[in-house]
């Protein structure tokens, strides 16, 4: 059955020429230095795309940047005059996006700042007005700390989106000892119990398996 979940992504990907050579080169960049696997798809990154061109994305803040293929679709969707900063702890993981981010004009709008995120975060500079899009695509553990943050940095209709949170279903196993589904568990929990934002989880389907992303916009 995940072949052909895999195999609609591509053809869906391919009919409405989703990934220019920018992205082309950065997906496959990621291959040859055989770095996780763990991009969006290209349907995936349209998504966000639309989702980030919908909140009018002047400020955007992505936590987990590997080799850049999220950061560049997000980073398409700014306004003129917006900026988008992706936070990657693991250096090589960094230096290869800015490699690829080079490969785009939108290298005056991006930032990769190598660190543990949310150092990075509390260290930012507060005074370039409220998040408007919020992706994280990390360190599941820490995504209750990432929400909080962003809900404080944000202004009403952001979006606060985590990628991960179907994990297969492994989500449904309360007895989990892995962290990355003890993480996302405990971030759904928290969601379904947090009356300032109205939340979608969207199960989604295709080349990475059976997955998701869960949608909260700030009310
Ligand atoms: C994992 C992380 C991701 O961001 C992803 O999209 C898929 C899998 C992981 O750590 O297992
Ligand atoms: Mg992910």
């Amino acid at each position: 059955m995940s072949n052909v979940f895999s195999l609609v992504d591509e053809y869906l990907g391919e009919l409405f020429t989703l990934e220019d050579q920018a992205l082309i080169d950065t997906r496959q960049s990621i291959v040859h230095h055989g770095f996780p696997q763990h991009s969006v798809s290209a349907t995936q990154g349209q998504l966000l795309y639309l989702l980030a061109k919908m909140c009018k994305s002047k400020r955007i803040i992505e936590i987990g940047t590997l080799g850049g293929y999220s950061t560049i679709w997000l980073g398409r969707a700014l306004s003129p005059e917006g900026k988008l900063i992706s936070i990657e702890i693991e250096p090589t993981y960094a230096q290869l996006a800015r490699q690829n981010i080079k490969r785009t004009n939108l290298s005056a709008q991006l930032e990769i700042i190598t660190g543990e995120a949310m150092k990075v975060l509390q260290n930012l500079d507060q005074n370039h007005g409220p998040v408007d899009l919020f992706f994280m695509d990390a360190d599941k553990p820490n995504y209750i700390s990432y929400f909080k943050w962003a809900l404080e940095n944000s202004r009403a209709g952001s979006l606060i989106i985590a990628d991960n949170i179907i994990r297969e279903g492994k989500i449904l196993d309360l007895n989990s000892r892995d962290e990355k589904v003890i993480g996302v568990r405990n971030y759904l929990t928290m969601l379904s119990k947090e009356d300032r934002v109205n939340t979608s989880i969207l199960p989604m389907v295709g080349k990475k398996e059976f997955d998701g992303i869960a949608i909260s916009r700030v009310k």
